[in-house]
C-alpha cells in the first residue's frame, strides 16, 4: 500500500500503529541528534522524527531532503512531547523507520506558507505551487463544495444539466466575443459564448421545462477585480413560470448555499428594491445593504443662496455618517482627495457637522444661515456628532455615482463592510433600454430577449426610454451575484424589440433568426437567470478578487502567464486555417 493514512489523521489515539505516509517535505529541523521534518499533503501536517542515535544512516538521509522533495515515510506514532496545538495532528508524531525518496525538488521560486513572501506575478506563472497553500487550495475546495450543493438542490427541484456547445456563432449586442477560425469552413470563425442564454430558450422550446448548466462563459471586457475573460455561471431556465416563481426558486437555493456551505441560517425573507430607489437612494444598481447612509437629496434645501456651485447643479445630495463628526481637516481633505480622483470624477466635496449642542458647522457657512442649515440637519435626520458630506453636479445620474463611491468609502472607513455579514437583496424592475453614446442608439440593458413589463408594452412606441423590464439582479453585499428576466416568447414581440434595438428586419433574421423560428413552433412562456460563480464562491470566502478561487486564473491583460498565452501561431498552423496575420498598428 502506497500509504495507509494522510497527513492530517492521525490523532493520539493512533499511538504505537505502524503507518505509511506519502507527501511534500514543509520543512526541516535538527536538534542535537533529531531531525524533525514536517510533511505535508491537501489533508494537513503530520511532523516525523529522525534519530542519529538510533539510526544515523536513515537521520542522514533526513538531513539531506530539501523543500518540497516527495517523500513516502514508514514509522510508528508516538505520542509527542511538545504537544503543538495548532495542528490537529499535533499530539503525535512518527518516529520513521524507512525513507522513500519519491522525487526530489528544486527550491520553490516563493515559501509555501500561508503567509507567502511570493508576489501575485511569481504565484501565477507557478500556479501549481501556489495551489499546494492552505489558503489558495481552502478557495478550490470553498468552490467544490458549493457546486455540489448547488447540483443537489437543483436535482432536487427537478432541474436537469444540459451542456451547450462551446463553439457557437458570434451575436450582437453584450460583450465583445472571442472567436476560433474553422479549419473546415475557411475565412469563417466560431465565437466562444458570452452565456448560454439563445441555446437555453431553445431548450425550453424543446420542453426541458427546468434546465441547468455549471456553464463556462466568455467575455473579452475590460477586467476588473470582479471580472474574468472566462468564468462559470451557473445558468438556469424555468418554463411555464412568473418572476415571482423564480425568485422564490433561487432565493430557496441562496438560503440553503449560505446554510450547507457557509453555516449561516437566513430566516427574513429578502429584500426587495426597484432598480429607480436602488439608484436614487444609492447611486447604484447593487447596493450594499449592510449599512444604511441613504442618500438625501437637497435641491429644495439648498439651492437658491447664492453658493453658485450648488446654484447651478443639476443634482445636490449628500449622506450622513453617523458619529464621524470628528473627523479632523485632514481626514476631510483625504476624502475630498477620493472623490476628485479622476476614476471618480467629482468637483469637490462640502461637509457639515453637527456640534453637541445640535448647531450645524458647515464648510460653506457664509452662504448659508444656520436655519438653513437645520433645515438640512433635519431632512437626515442627523444628530450631535453626525457628519455630513455633500456632492453637487451637473449630472444626477453622474453624480448619484459619485456619491455612491463616497458612500462605499464611509463605509470602509467606518468598518461597516464586515466580510462575514451578509445582506441580500433583489433589484427589480429594471429600465428596458438604455442610452448608448458610442452606438447612438437604445441598447437593451439587460439582453434583447427580456420581456418588457406588461403595464409598460403601450410604451414601447411612444417613449421607450421608459419602458422597464421583468428583469432582475440579486445583489449580495454590493456584488451583483446573479441575474436574469422573463422572456419574450412571442415572435413578434421579439421582432420589435430587434426593431427598437435598429435591427432591420433581414439583419434580425440573420442574427437570431434559429431563434425566431423555433419560436413559432410553439414557445413555452419561460424565464430563468444566471449566477456568477466565482463571486459567490469569493463572497463566501471573503475574497477580494475572484482570481483567487479560479484554478488557472488570467491575469488583468488577459493572459495566462503560466501557459503564456495567448500567442502567436505558426505558419503551419495559419496555413492549415488558410489565415494570415497582419497586425494592424
Ligand atoms: P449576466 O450577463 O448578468 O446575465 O451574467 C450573469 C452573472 O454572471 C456573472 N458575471 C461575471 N463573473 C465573472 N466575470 C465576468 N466577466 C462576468 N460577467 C458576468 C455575474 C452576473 O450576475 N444570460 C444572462 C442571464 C439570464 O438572463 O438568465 C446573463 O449572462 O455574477
Amino acid at each position: 500500500m502506497f500509504r495507509t493514512h494522510t497527513c492530517g489523521e492521525l490523532r493520539i489515539s493512533d499511538v504505537n500503529k505502524q503507518v505509511t505516509l506519502a507527501g511534500w517535505v514543509q520543512r526541516t529541523r535538527k536538534m542535537g541528534g533529531m531531525t524533525f521534518v514536517d510533511l505535508r499533503d491537501r489533508y494537513g501536517i503530520t511532523q516525523l522524527v529522525f534519530n542519529e542515535d538510533t539510526n544515523a544512516e536513515l537521520c542522514e538521509s533526513a538531513n539531506r531532503l530539501g523543500r518540497e522533495f516527495v517523500v513516502q515515510v514508514q514509522g510508528t506514532v508516538n505520542e509527542r512531547f511538545n504537544k503543538n496545538g495548532n495542528l490537529p495532528t499535533g499530539d503525535i508524531e512518527i518516529i520513521a523507520s524507512q525513507l522513500n525518496v519519491l522525487n526530489a525538488a528544486l527550491t520553490p521560486p516563493f515559501t509555501i506558507e500561508d503567509n507567502t513572501d511570493g508576489g501575485d506575478d511569481i504565484r501565477m506563472k507557478y500556479r501549481y505551487l501556489d495551489l499546494r497553500r492552505n489558503a489558495v487550495r481552502k478557495n478550490m475546495e470553498l468552490r467544490h463544495k458549493l457546486t455540489i450543493e448547488v447540483r443537489r438542490y437543483l436535482d432536487q427541484q427537478g432541474f436537469i444539466e444540459v451542456e451547450t456547445p462551446v463553439l457557437v456563432g458570434s451575436t450582437p449586442e453584450g460583450a465583445r466575443d472571442f472567436v476560433v477560425p474553422s479549419r473546415m469552413n475557411p475565412g469563417q470563425f466560431y465565437a466562444l459564448p458570452q452565456s448560454p442564454q439563445t441555446l437555453k430558450q431553445l431548450l425550453m422550446v424543446s420542453g426541458f421545462d427546468r434546465y441547468f448548466q455549471i456553464a463556462k462563459c466568455f467575455r473579452d471586457e475590460d477586467l476588473r477585480a470582479d471580472r474574468q475573460p472566462e468564468f462559470t455561471q451557473i445558468d438556469c431556465e424555468m418554463s411555464f413560470v412568473e418572476q415571482d416563481d423564480i425568485i422564490n426558486l433561487f432565493e430557496g437555493m441562496t438560503k440553503y448555499l449560505f446554510k450547507n456551505v457557509r453555516g449561516i441560517e437566513l430566516t427574513e425573507p429578502f429584500m426587495r428594491m426597484s432598480w429607480a430607489d436602488a439608484m436614487k437612494y444609492y447611486g447604484s444598481d447593487k447596493p450594499d445593504l449592510r449599512f444604511d447612509m441613504k442618500f438625501v437629496e437637497l435641491m429644495d434645501v439648498l439651492k437658491g443662496y447664492g453658493f453658485s456651485v450648488f446654484d447651478d447643479a443639476a443634482y445636490i445630495g449628500g449622506i450622513c455618517a453617523k458619529g464621524a463628526a470628528d473627523y479632523t481637516r485632514k481626514q476631510l481633505d483625504a476624502l475630498t482627495d477620493y472623490v476628485k480622483r479622476p476614476q471618480i470624477g467629482a468637483k469637490g466635496m462640502v461637509y457639515a457637522r453637527v456640534e453637541a449642542d445640535g448647531t450645524v458647522k458647515s464648510s460653506v457657512d457664509k452662504f448659508y444661515t444656520q436655519e438653513v442649515l437645520q433645515q438640512m440637519k433635519h431632512a437626515f435626520d442627523a444628530a450631535p456628532g453626525d457628519l455630513i458630506l455633500i456632492l453637487s453636479g451637473d449630472d444626477v445620474m453622474k453624480t448619484r455615482k459619485q456619491l455612491c463611491e463616497l458612500r462605499l468609502e464611509m463605509g470602509n472607513r467606518l468598518g461597516l463592510r464586515d466580510k462575514n455579514n451578509f445582506v441580500c437583496l433583489w433589484v427589480v424592475d429594471f429600465p428596458m433600454f438604455e442610452w448608448s453614446e458610442t452606438e447612438g442608439r437604445l441598447m437593451a440593458m439587460h439582453h434583447p430577449f427580456t420581456h418588457p413589463k406588461d403595464e409598460d408594452i403601450a410604451l414601447l412606441d411612444s417613449d421607450p426610454a421608459a419602458v422597464r423590464a421583468d428583469a432582475y439582479d440579486m445583489v449580495i453585499n454590493g456584488v451583483e451575484v446573479g441575474g436574469g428576466s422573463i422572456r419574450i416568447h412571442d415572435p413578434q414581440l421579439q421582432a420589435r424589440m430587434f426593431e427598437i434595438l435598429g435591427f432591420t428586419p433581414e439583419k434580425a433574421q440573420q442574427q437570431f433568426g434559429f431563434l425566431m423560428n423555433a419560436f413559432k413552433y410553439g414557445a413555452p412562456p419561460h424565464g430563468g437567470l444566471a449566477y456568477g460563480l466565482d463571486r459567490w464562491v469569493s463572497l463566501f470566502a471573503g475574497l477580494d478578487s475572484i482570481r483567487d478561487c479560479i484554478a488557472f486564473p488570467k491575469n488583468n491583460s488577459g493572459r495566462d502567464v503560466m501557459l503564456d498565452a495567448p500567442s502567436e501561431l505558426d505558419d503551419s498552423q495559419l496555413d492549415e486555417l488558410n489565415l494570415r496575420v497582419e497586425v494592424k498598428e
